[in-house]
């Protein structure tokens, strides 16, 4: 009998008796019980969830802009994955990796190998000279090596500092100079729809002049090089590394994400607070179980692939499934392929992969079995009702709940869903905060607003979660910034509203950050590196809806000298692949005479995207040049035409 894990009641689809049945958090007590201490309550989680070589001192200490989880607690992260479990779990399948070619075999590791493998690669890079509190760079595709690697760092107390694998060189190199990394982990390439795709020419390329001594390579396509090979390094190595027992609010990792201005911000997570939130979001969110094989989707580049394609599956002592490729190869049936083949319980993947494959022929999906699946995830922007209802009737055939994600890079963890074995499951509504976090939507003065619908912004109070960043890398300012404008309140950049059942509905970003396919992308770095093409004068970015990407980007640029071509916004297309990555890239560029501006001569973005949606732009009397905007909408209005 194929099991059904909701119910319909009213408008509102909410757990079925056999959700209720297996799941780990049903009475919703909890959120009350949690709010009254929730100190006390992550205090709790913290012991029963994480393996501590000492205790904590005190649990939480605030002088904000920073806090401080289980300060004086001491662990080791890679013990948490995978050590500790192998008493009773060292058979059992960590990793299942899935290889984009489909005559290679899938690849197991049960939490022996895998706890083999981190030990020996903790000794390579030990022998290759990085230290507890060095940064390691890597730069790797969906390969298992990416996993052990990372492990590895937390083994010895290495910071890592992953790049996107489809990333630029440029993009890489300003990764490594931020966090002066000595050590670069890569491979030689990998596949993606069939093709071998080079990764060392740009990671040699972007290594080049930086603090970077040694390259390792991973071989994937077996190109020659001359680097330290990865292969033989592990032969070498001892398969017994002593664990480094780090401090819970030592530095464990630096991720990069986009902010308002050019630079990439380096997020800073810790330790302890991030293992603790990182195992129990997981568990709570997607309610693992013994024998679930968990899928998250999301490429170990960003903060998801950190920390649900990865590490929570592994605290939790789950099965994660990786797989190399794209989605369509070698046909878009291969997802669904995969969850049949290897009887996935639970799917977290992206609204813009959602949207990819509603837009395709049902036939890819109908052929597969997809009866394993009990619980669908849903992160990286707002899920649109088209999408959540297409992907809870075709992907989860009315069976399974959707738990729509709300979180960002900077919080390590999920903060606002639905518990599976409580929901609602409400298409667009995100949900409550996770129990023991709470959030308040206010106006820009800082007052609450707790009427229905109204939108302000989101933001999360003190006691703050414990997977949250320590601070940007070497720069506190931005830190304070972009997070601490309200003071007391951290502040996410979104905006949102409550439902009528008072749950919190997200609207979308408040500063100048678009998501493409996912993907955050600032507009002044996208501008910035438009602007540094030899033929551009000045430019502006505005993102359009888009059907499967969400948003994209589109460019108004304006040339130092001559007309704009079909050939020239082409190659602004390969400049940006190479500047940022092909993600950045815009639909469109229009070349223009001018740019609308204040008289303060700042850009009115919100006028050009009122042109592109066709509205009427508002405002515009402020302006120092009106007539910029007849031309830009004649332009925009031609280009239509075509
Ligand atoms: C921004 C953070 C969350 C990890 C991956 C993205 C948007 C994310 C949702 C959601 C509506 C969402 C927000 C947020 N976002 N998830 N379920 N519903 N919006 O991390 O790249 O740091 O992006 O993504 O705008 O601020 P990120």
């Amino acid at each position: 009998m194929v099991k059904k894990y909701i119910i319909k009641k009213g408008k509102e689809y909410w757990p079925s008796p056999e959700m209720k049945k297996i799941a780990w958090i049903k009475d919703e007590k909890i959120y009350a019980k949690a709010n009254k201490n929730p100190v006390k309550f992550w205090e709790e989680l913290a012991l029963e969830g994480i393996t501590w070589e000492k205790k904590w001192d005190k649990a939480y200490v605030e002088k904000l802009p920073y806090f401080e989880w289980f300060k004086g607690g001491k662990l080791n992260f890679s013990v948490n994955c995978l050590d500790r479990h192998l008493k009773e779990f060292g058979d059992k399948v960590a990793l299942i990796w899935i290889p984009e070619p489909t005559g290679e075999k899938v690849v197991k590791f049960t939490y022996k190998q895998l706890h083999k493998k981190v030990c020996k690669f903790a000794n390579v890079l030990k022998g290759n000279g990085v230290k507890k509190g060095d940064v390691v760079s890597i730069y790797l595709p969906m390969i298992p090596e990416a996993l052990i690697s990372m492990l590895a760092c937390t083994r010895i107390g290495a910071i890592h500092s992953v790049v996107f694998s489809a990333f630029s060189a440029e993009a890489l190199k300003a990764r490594i100079e931020d966090g002066k990394a000595k050590v670069l982990v890569t491979s030689d390439g990998y596949y993606r729809k069939g093709e071998k795709e080079d990764l060392l020419s740009k990671a040699e390329q972007a290594a080049k002049g930086t603090t970077i001594k040694k390259i390792i390579v991973v071989n994937r396509i077996n190109k020659e090089h001359k680097y330290i090979n990865y292969k033989k390094e592990m032969e070498k190595a001892s398969a017994s590394c002593v664990p480094e027992i780090m401090n819970s609010e030592d530095m464990m990792f630096i991720l990069y994400t986009s902010g308002t201005t050019g630079k990439p911000k380096g997020v800073i997570h810790d330790t302890g607070g991030y293992a603790v939130y990182a195992y129990w979001t997981a568990k709570w969110n997607f309610n693992l179980q013994e024998d679930d094989v968990f899928w998250c989707t999301a490429d170990v580049g960003w903060i998801t692939g950190h920390t649900y394609s990865f590490y929570a599956p592994l605290l939790n002592h789950s099965t994660t499934l990786v797989y190399e490729g794209g989605p369509d190869f070698p046909d878009l049936g291969r997802w669904w392929k995969i969850i049949q083949e290897n009887k996935v319980s639970v799917l977290y993947t992206a609204p813009t992969a959602i949207r990819m494959f509603m837009r395709a022929n049902g036939k890819f999906i109908k052929k597969y079995d997809l009866n394993s699946l009990k619980i669908l995830g849903s992160v990286g922007e707002p899920i649109d009702k088209e999408a959540w209802m297409w992907y809870f009737n075709e992907i989860g055939k009315k069976r399974c709940p959707i738990i729509d994600t709300w979180w960002q890079t900077e919080t390590g963890g999920t903060l606002i869903n639905s518990l599976p074995g409580i929901g609602p499951f409400v298409p667009t509504v995100a949900g409550k905060s996770f129990p023991g976090i709470n959030h308040i939507i206010i106006d820009k003065n800082g007052k609450e607003i707790k009427e229905k619908n109204k939108i302000g912004f989101l933001v999360q109070t003190s006691p703050f979660a414990p997977g949250m960043l320590h601070g940007v890398y070497k720069n506190e300012k931005k830190y304070i910034e972009t997070y601490w404008r309200f003071k007391k309140y951290y502040d996410s950049s979104d905006g949102a509203f409550y439902t009528d059942d008072n749950l919190i509905r997200i609207t979308g970003r408040t500063d100048d950050v678009m998501k493409v396919a996912g993907h955050l992308l600032s507009t002044a770095e996208l501008e910035n590196a438009i602007n540094e093409h030899v033929n551009i004068n000045e430019c502006a970015v505005v993102p359009i809806p888009d059907k499967i990407k969400g948003e994209v980007p589109i460019a108004f640029a304006i040339l130092k000298r001559g007309e704009g071509s079909w050939a020239l916004e082409k190659e602004i297309k390969s400049f940006i692949d190479k500047k940022i990555g092909p993600t950045a890239r815009p639909a469109k560029t229009y070349f223009v005479k001018a740019l609308p501006k204040t008289r303060s001569g700042k850009i009115m973005r919100r006028i050009l995207k009122a042109l592109l949606v066709g509205e009427e732009p508002k405002g515009l009397s402020t302006l120092l040049n009106p007539k910029s905007v007849d031309e830009i909408k004649k332009m925009i209005g031609d280009s239509k035409k075509i």
